[in-house]
């Protein structure tokens, strides 16, 4: 988290550097340069693009080579023109979130530029060195690492439907940690997983279980691990195991995987603790057909909290979602509007500035759903559709991360 707020910090400078220099270059540049991939487009598929398209990741195809990335230089213009890649939903200005991989006017200028000089190459004594990526474990190493009972097998071809899978921790105590990590053993498999709790038990989850009680983390490419700040951490608790579901994607070839997740624990129990916050509307109906039905959920925070970050979940029919805080002196302020949800990116907005909200603050979650046929992800728009586990139901929560004082030890964590 430290590392990443550093990091976002001299990005933001180097990028009011970089719109000086570009500014005051700006003739000359236009007169003589052609971008090239060596020099030009490297650099922003290194810094935007590779966490994904590289060849341990799941990304159809890998980007980190000018052989690798000419054949698909067209694709390359187009999404990054339309704005579907990289994948993010918020439309809120860059700076807000410290996790925003969207590119800048700029990069997308020399994108489409490069691609309409027909994808020159360029002199590869220019070629950025390649960044280091975390392939282990990203946390440090773990205290106490579980792992997933059986291998599970993945096919060659074909869509694999969400599984659920429990993994073992019952723990004789409940225990603080500081970090946590999901170790996909076939990463580049896994296109998202999300971990949460359950009491223990020797059966299997049940199919298609809902989250709770307690929200552990997600993997998806952008977010590898989770390290607390200094004096934070969060409950595990004592007879509970980690539910993961997850999201195996197919790429040709069979593979097995058997993930793990890490923890590190608290030396100390913790001033602060973090927990996960919602927002939930259990009871809907959406029409048949409905090209925007309105579904709304309101929190009323019972403590102070430092919000960190923001969690939409809806399924296929999810269109839009806005998450505003309603003061208690009649004022409100939007936290995260995504105007274009995507069921496939489960997207944790990470607030670059933590938001403080007092106590008695109502937090409104408004989400628009898509049930027409005009939805290219609509299983079905001729059925009306209620709250439900499975992906052609539906679901609208609102998650948040946050910090508060740690509780006395008789109130339970939400
Ligand atoms: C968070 C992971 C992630 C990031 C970051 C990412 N991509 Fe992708 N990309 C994917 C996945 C997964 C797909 C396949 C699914 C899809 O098409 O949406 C994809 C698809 C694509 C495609 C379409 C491939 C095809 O089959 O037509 C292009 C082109 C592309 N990405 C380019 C980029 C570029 C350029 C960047 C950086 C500016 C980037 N991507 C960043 C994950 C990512």
């Amino acid at each position: 988290m430290r590392v990443a707020r550093v990091l976002s910090i001299v990005a933001v400078v180097a990028a009011s550097i970089g719109v000086a220099v570009v500014a005051a270059a700006k003739p000359e540049r236009a007169a003589h340069a052609t971008p090239t991939f060596a020099r030009d487009v490297a650099p922003i598929l290194y810094k935007s693009c590779i966490e994904c398209h590289r060849a341990t990741m799941f990304a159809p195809m890998p980007l980190t080579s000018y052989d690798e990335a000419r054949p698909w230089a067209r694709a390359i213009k187009k999404r990054v023109t339309e704005k579907t890649m990289p994948p993010w939903g918020s439309d809120m200005p860059h700076g807000r979130f410290r996790n925003d991989p969207r590119l800048t006017d700029q990069e997308i200028e020399t994108i489409v530029s490069w691609v309409d000089a027909g994808a020159p190459r360029g002199d590869l004594a220019d070629m950025p060195k390649m960044p280091a990526m975390a392939e282990g474990w990203t946390i440090g190493k773990p205290d106490a690492i579980f792992s997933m009972t059986e291998d599970f097998k993945i096919p060659a071809v074909g869509t694999i439907d969400y599984k659920y899978v429990r993994i073992p921790v019952n723990l004789p105590e409940d225990r603080w940690y500081t970090a946590v990590e999901i170790k996909p053993s076939a990463r580049a498999y896994v296109h998202h997983m999300i971990a949460y709790t359950e009491p223990h038990s020797d059966q299997p989850t049940r199919r298609g279980s809902t989250f709770g009680p307690t929200n552990i983390t997600g993997v998806s490419p952008n977010k590898p691990g989770l390290v607390f700040e200094p004096g934070i951490a969060k409950l595990l608790r004592a007879g509970h195991d980690v539910i993961l579901e997850v999201h195996y994607t197919t790429n040709g070839a069979e593979a097995v995987d058997r993930t793990q997740i890490g923890f590190i624990f608290a030396k100390e129990p913790p001033a602060k603790v973090h927990v996960t916050g919602l927002a939930v509307q259990p009871k809907f109906l959406i029409r048949a057909g409905d090209a925007n039905a309105e579904v709304k959920a309101v929190t009323e925070l019972r403590q102070d909290v430092v919000m960190t970050s923001l969690t939409p979940h809806m399924h296929m029919r999810g269109k839009d979602m806005t998450y505003t805080a309603l003061y208690a002196d009649g004022t409100s302020e939007v936290l995260l509007s995504v105007p274009r949800y995507d069921f496939n990116w489960q997207i944790t907005y990470e607030l670059a500035a933590p938001k403080r909200l007092p106590k008695g603050t109502r937090v409104e979650v408004v989400a628009h759903f898509d049930n027409s046929p005009a939805n290219k992800y609509n299983p079905d728009p001729t059925k009306d559709v209620k709250w439900g586990d499975q992906t052609w139901e539906e679901m609208m929560i609102g998650f948040w991360g946050s910090v508060v004082d740690r509780p006395a030890p008789a109130q339970k964590e939400q």
